[in-house]
């Protein structure tokens, strides 16, 4: 009976295979499907064929380090920069303590100064990604005060005045050896690259595909640094919006529907951006004509 031979051998052999597996996977883990490192050297690298002309810590200025006449019109925006006024909103607030005496920079490291390249990290406690603007309302809240809207106002002045102290330090992200930290990163990567609503865009393919580009009024800005200047004052806003204003806004730009403010998608869309940025400096807050 050839027939049953052959499926003697055929299950001989898968049995083999099978322990071989058994025996190399007690060996050596099956290795890891993500590699943030690498996928941060290729992004970097990509912008950098691209882009050959910009200085890597110019990617901290947006649309301005890709566009020369954009960045004529920024000189003269910055003989009265638009968000002076948040900065000086939020300095108070940041120096005026809650109703029971703390105030935020107990929260924070180093008093809250110069921190901001720091997030968002993961924090291995809550097994989440903590933005900026997340662990000021977190450090409201522990203190009995009521958190703020993530938008706009004075969740924008503050983060623009602890950004303005940590003006040229480069992004320091972080993604601790943790599984959970990995499925953060992963999370926040297929975010960015996911084709979504009535365009069927992603967000790769406007700050990846079509950077430099122009968009109505608009020059696109590269994703490597770009979140470096948040919060910005926009023109069209006529007032200072935060990170999570930027993600509903564009998600809004690609015909879907925007997820609420610090969803964990839009912390691990931070996440992902933030670590690709490593290396390029803080420039916030920022304008935009
Ligand atoms: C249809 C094209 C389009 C898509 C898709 C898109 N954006 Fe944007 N985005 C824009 C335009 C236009 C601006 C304003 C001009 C600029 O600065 O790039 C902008 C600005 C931004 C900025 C601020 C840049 C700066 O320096 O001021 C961020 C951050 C951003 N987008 C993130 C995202 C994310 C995250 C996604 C996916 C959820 C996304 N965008 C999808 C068009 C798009």
């Amino acid at each position: 009976m050839p027939n049953r031979r052959i499926r003697a051998r055929a299950s001989l052999r898968v049995a083999v295979l099978a322990a071989a597996v058994a025996v190399l996977g007690g060996a050596a883990p099956a290795p890891d499907k993500t590699d943030p490192l690498a996928d941060q050297k290729a992004f970097q690298a990509s912008f950098g064929e691209r882009f050959p002309q910009v200085p890597f810590a110019d990617f901290a200025n947006g649309p301005y380090a890709v566009s020369a006449p954009m960045r004529k019109q920024w000189e003269d925006i910055m003989q009265f920069p638009p968000y002076d006024f948040a900065l000086d909103e939020g300095k108070t607030a940041f120096e005026t303590p809650f109703a029971n005496g703390k105030s935020y920079a107990d929260c924070f490291a180093n008093k809250g100064i110069g921190v901001r390249q720091d997030f968002p990290y993961f924090d291995t406690k809550t097994g989440e990604v903590a933005t900026l603007d997340g662990t000021i309302n977190r450090c409201r809240e522990a203190n009995g005060e009521k958190p703020l809207p993530y938008q706009v106002g004075l969740m924008a002045s503050i983060t623009a005045y602890m950004a303005e102290t940590s003006r040229d330090k480069p992004f320091d992200i972080k993604i601790p050896d943790d599984p959970r930290a990995r499925a953060a990163y992963e999370d926040g990567k297929e975010y960015f690259y996911t084709r979504r609503g009535q365009l069927n865009f992603s967000c790769a393919s406007c700050h990846v595909g079509a950077a430099g580009q122009r968009l109505r009024g608009d020059i696109l800005a590269p994703a490597i640094g770009i979140l470096a200047a948040f919060p910005i004052y926009r023109s069209d806003w006529g007032s200072m919006g935060t990170i999570d204003r930027r993600f509903t806004s564009c998600s809004a730009q690609m015909r879907s529907e925007p997820l609420p403010p610090q969803d964990k998608s839009y912390r691990d869309l931070e996440y992902f951006l933030s670590y690709m940025s490593n290396g390029v400096p803080i420039s916030g807050p920022g304008t935009r004509p």
